[in-house]
C-alpha cells in the first residue's frame, strides 16, 4: 500500500488519459478522488466508473480562479479535508514559432502553467488544513529538450517546474510537499488516435527510447501515486523523469558502432 487509504485526491483533467489512470489506481487503493475537468458530464462519468465509493466529478476550468475555487470548495463541503492533488489537465496546440499567434500561446501558458499554479494554490487552505498533503503537476520532455513547434507547450511545462521548486520550498511549514512528473510519450487515447489516423509515426519515437515502446499511462499514474504517498516522505521539488530512458539516449550512428 503506497498511499494512505481514505484520502481525498483532487485530479484535473481527470476525465481522460494520465489523469484518469492515476485516477482509477488511486481509487483502487481505497482513496476518494474528485475529477476536476471541463464538462461537468464526463467528469462525473469518470468519477462514477471508478471503483470503490465517495468520488466526485466537477466542472472546472482550470483556466478560471473562481472554477478552481469552487471545485475546491465542492471538496470542502463533500469531504472536509483534502490529501493531494494532481495536476493533470492538458493540451496540445503544435504551431511554428515564427508564426505561432499570442491567442494559442497564452491559452498554452493559460492551461499547463498557470492551471498548475490554480490548482496548487486552490488547494492551499484545504490541504493546510489537513495538516499537509502532496502536489504533483505534470511536466514533459518539452521542458529539457527542444521538440520543435512546442513553443507555448515547452515554455509552459518549463515554468511548472520552475513553480514545483518554488512552492516546494515555501510550503514546507504547511507540511506541502511539491513534485513534477515529466513524461515523453504516452499511448493516451488523443496519441493513440493520431497513431491510427497515420498523423504521428510511432517507429522514430520506439527507436529512439531505449525501452522501445510508449509509455502506458497508467505507468505514469504508479510514479504519481508514489509521489503522493508517504513512501516519497522526503522528496520534494524534484522532476521525475519517466520516459522509457528516452531523455539519456544519444542514438549513436551506425558508422559508430563497429571499429573500422
Ligand atoms: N500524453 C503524453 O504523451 C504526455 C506527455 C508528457 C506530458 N503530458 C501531460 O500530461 C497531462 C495529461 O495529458 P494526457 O495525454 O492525459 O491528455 P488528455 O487529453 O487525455 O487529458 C487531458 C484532460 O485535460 C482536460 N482539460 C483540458 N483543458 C482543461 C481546462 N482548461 N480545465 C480543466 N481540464 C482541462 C481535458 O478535458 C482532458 O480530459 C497534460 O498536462 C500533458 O501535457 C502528456
Amino acid at each position: 500500500m503506497r498511499t494512505p487509504t481514505d484520502s481525498v485526491i483532487a485530479i484535473s483533467g481527470g476525465a481522460s488519459g494520465i489523469g484518469l489512470a492515476t485516477a482509477r489506481l488511486l481509487a483502487e487503493e481505497g482513496n476518494r478522488i474528485a475529477v476536476l475537468d471541463l464538462d461537468g458530464g464526463k467528469s462525473e462519468a469518470a468519477a462514477a466508473s471508478l471503483p470503490g465509493e465517495g468520488h466526485l466529478g466537477v466542472a472546472t476550468d482550470v483556466t478560471s480562479t473562481e472554477s478552481v475555487t469552487a471545485a475546491f470548495d465542492a471538496i470542502r463541503a463533500r469531504h472536509g479535508r483534502l490529501d493531494g492533488i494532481v495536476a493533470a489537465a492538458g493540451i496540445v496546440d503544435p504551431s511554428p514559432s515564427a508564426t505561432v499567434t499570442d491567442q494559442s500561446l497564452q491559452r498554452l501558458i493559460d492551461i499547463h502553467l498557470m492551471g498548475a499554479i490554480r490548482m496548487a494554490r486552490g488547494a492551499y487552505p484545504l490541504l493546510s488544513e489537513s495538516g499537509g498533503g502532496s502536489i504533483v503537476c505534470l511536466s514533459s520532455m518539452g521542458a529539457r529538450l527542444g521538440v520543435a513547434e512546442r513553443l507555448g507547450y515547452n515554455v509552459a511545462k518549463t515554468g511548472v517546474e520552475g513553480m514545483v521548486r518554488t512552492l516546494a520550498v515555501e510550503w514546507v511549514p504547511a507540511g506541502i510537499r511539491v513534485n513534477a512528473v515529466a513524461p515523453a510519450w504516452v499511448k493516451t487515447p488523443a496519441i493513440a488516435g493520431l497513431i491510427d489516423s497515420g498523423f504521428l509515426d510511432p517507429e522514430p519515437v520506439e527507436s529512439r527510447t531505449p525501452l522501445g515502446r510508449f509509455a502506458d499511462p497508467e505507468e505514469i499514474g504508479q510514479v504519481i501515486a508514489f509521489l503522493l504517498s508517504p513512501a516519497s516522505s522526503y522528496v520534494t521539488g524534484q522532476s521525475v523523469t519517466v520516459d522509457g530512458g528516452m531523455t539519456i539516449h544519444f542514438p549513436l550512428p551506425k558508422a559508430e558502432r563497429q571499429p573500422a
